[in-house]
């Protein structure tokens, strides 16, 4: 949520477009709720970028090896604890364009849409972890952000 805030600021340009889209959907009668978001699809966006780009843990796991394996020519034996660099997966320039931009709009479509789940970008999204083990908290952690930031900048300008 600091996260976010910071953005903010650091970012104007897209604070006010999540207020425009707040207006739009919301209005000021009422604060924004679950049933607003998948009607925000700009908010949504700025979230997943927020996750990429800042990346709030950069090294995942550890996870144990269950076999001997190999990867790029290295050779892991089983029961080797290996950790993921969340970081470069968020920043890889291979695959992410301007990785180092702040662009909510990379995640959404030519018409505005967010990208469905099964995208490959959203797939490279490793924010909460990955497997069985992956973060039991990030349901709550996401709609507490989509909450929080929605309602704070439908009733606030943030500046430094
Ligand atoms: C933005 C907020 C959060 C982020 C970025 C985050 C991220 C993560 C990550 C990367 C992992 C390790 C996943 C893996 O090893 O693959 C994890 C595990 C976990 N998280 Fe979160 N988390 C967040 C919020 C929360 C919240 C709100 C809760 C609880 C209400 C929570 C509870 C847990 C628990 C219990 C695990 C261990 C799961 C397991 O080992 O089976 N997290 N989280």
């Amino acid at each position: 949520m600091y996260t976010a805030l910071a953005a903010m600021v650091n970012f104007p340009e897209v604070q006010k477009k999540i207020q425009e889209e707040i207006q739009r959907v919301v209005g000021k009668d009422r604060l924004p709720g679950l049933e607003d978001r998948n009607k925000m699809p700009y908010s949504r966006a700025v979230e997943l970028e927020l996750y990429r780009y800042y990346t709030p843990i950069g090294a995942a796991g550890p996870r144990n090896t269950t076999q001997d394996c190999s990867y790029k020519g290295y050779s892991i034996p089983k029961g080797t604890k290996v950790i993921y660099n969340v970081w470069r997966v968020h920043h890889d320039e291979s695959f992410w364009e301007n990785p180092f931009t702040f662009d909510p709009t990379r995640f959404l479509d030519d018409n505005g849409d967010l990208l469905p789940p099964e995208d490959e970008k959203r797939q490279r999204l490793l924010t909460f972890g990955v497997g069985k083990r992956s973060c039991i908290g990030e349901k709550l952690a996401r709609v507490r952000i989509f909450l929080g930031l929605t309602s704070i900048l439908q009733n606030f300008d943030l500046a430094s």
